[in-house]
């Protein structure tokens, strides 16, 4: 297993997952990586580690440039175990090695680990000499835990930045210029809806922070590594993080005998008039995580879902339950669905969606099966709100 040179003595040492399909829920349909950096100078400093069962994985790209009983310093930016997982075994190759790591880091190292292992807690802006380099940490909490950092080279011009522009891609590839851009961006996009969106407020403070240092890489914990396209993801980060959206309409529904459905394309059809570019999506179809991608920028979000027992379809309501945890903003919101005898299933998607604090479109509900007048009055309804 080689390691992979960025720069004089900076290499990557990660380890590659590629067989993984689910990350706490996310599809990760191209696997990911969990990316280690090894910095050879006075003190050898290792960035990060791995998930724990790719420990020798990292051991072993290591070892083609270090005996990694040589390492005296580990950066942890971030408790996660994708992330420190590996602390347990390589601190017994290196048991004098001190972790440099966040006041929260640390609290969350001894509550996962319970060993007294040496600590250097830092604070946001404090540095560390570790020989030709100064390393700079900046505290990045809820980026994604409260222990979050991310740490930067000055001379070398690298932001480790951990979660933060990370992607989930396995690939051999390392650069951004290596892969396929599109498939970066859509990963990239994907990792934003479904992991950062809800810290989109404290993303805006590492953007502002960001800003003020000379970055000509930024090397994530996942994916990808930017060199060529740093300025383009920093530019969509401050999109995102700002909640942009463009003039589009997703409408996302399940249906039991396809009355739903029709109420789902009559709804498709007053965006197509209004010239509002529309995705559907059926549930059953599309993996919520997906759908989150298509979210993150889309206006108008539409969910339709017929009423079963009182209550919404179940896969209705547990892509409900995620999207509210991921706390979208800035969207407009429209329920709709077919009812036999209780309207209960559209009052109930109305209702997670008002909580989600989106500016309502009244809700549309039908009983049994919409006839062609119905469906054109609902297109018409739709068409007036817009
Ligand atoms: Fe990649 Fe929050 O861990």
């Amino acid at each position: 297993m080689n390691p992979i040179k960025i720069l004089d003595d900076v290499y990557w040492v990660g380890g590659i997952d590629w067989n993984l399909r689910n990350f706490h829920g996310y599809l990760t349909q191209r696997g990911s990586t969990y990316n280690a950096y090894l910095i050879v100078d006075d003190a050898v400093t290792l960035i990060d580690t791995v998930k724990h069962y790719l420990t020798d994985e990292m051991l072993d790209r290591i070892a083609w440039i270090v005996d990694p009983s040589e390492i005296k310093y580990i950066v942890a930016n971030h408790v996660e175990m994708d992330h420190s997982g590996a602390l347990p075994r390589l601190m017994e190759i290196c048991p004098d090695a001190t972790i440099i790591t966040s006041p929260q880091g640390e609290k969350g190292l001894r509550a996962h680990y319970r060993k007294d292992w040496n600590f250097k807690v830092v604070q946001s802006g404090e540095e560390v000499s570790i020989g030709a380099r100064t390393l700079k940490f900046v505290l990045t909490p809820m980026v994604h835990w409260p222990d979050n950092m991310v740490c930067y080279s000055p001379s070398d011009k690298i932001l480790f930045s951990n979660d933060a522009f990370g992607q989930h891609i396995a690939t051999s590839e390392r650069f951004d210029d290596q892969f396929y851009v599109d498939i970066i961006h859509e990963e990239a996009m994907k990792y934003y809806a479904n992991i950062v969106l809800p810290y989109s407020q404290q993303v805006r403070k590492v953007l502002e922070d960001a800003a003020t240092l000379d970055i000509e890489y930024i090397a994530p914990s996942h994916g990808i590594i930017w060199r060529s396209y740093v300025s383009w993801i920093l530019e969509f980060y401050q999109r995102w993080a700002m909640n942009e959206t463009d003039n589009k309409a997703l409408i996302i529904y399940d249906t039991m005998w396809g009355s739903t459905e029709k109420i789902a394309y009559a709804i498709q059809k007053a965006f197509e008039i209004r010239e509002i570019d529309t995705s559907m999506l059926l549930l059953k179809n599309n993996h919520m995580s997906d759908i989150m991608t298509e979210v993150l920028t889309a206006r108008y979000i539409c969910v339709g879902s017929p009423t079963l027992n009182k209550n919404m379809l179940p896969d209705v309501a547990a892509f409900l339950t995620y999207l509210k945890g991921l706390a979208p903003r800035n969207k407009v919101g429209l329920a709709f669905g077919s009812y036999g005898w209780g309207a209960q299933g559209v009052n109930d998607v109305d209702a997670v969606l008002r909580a989600c604090d989106f500016d309502m479109i009244d809700k549309i509900s039908t009983q049994y099966v919409p006839d062609a007048k119905a469906l054109d009055e609902i297109t018409k309804k739709v068409m007036e709100a817009l």
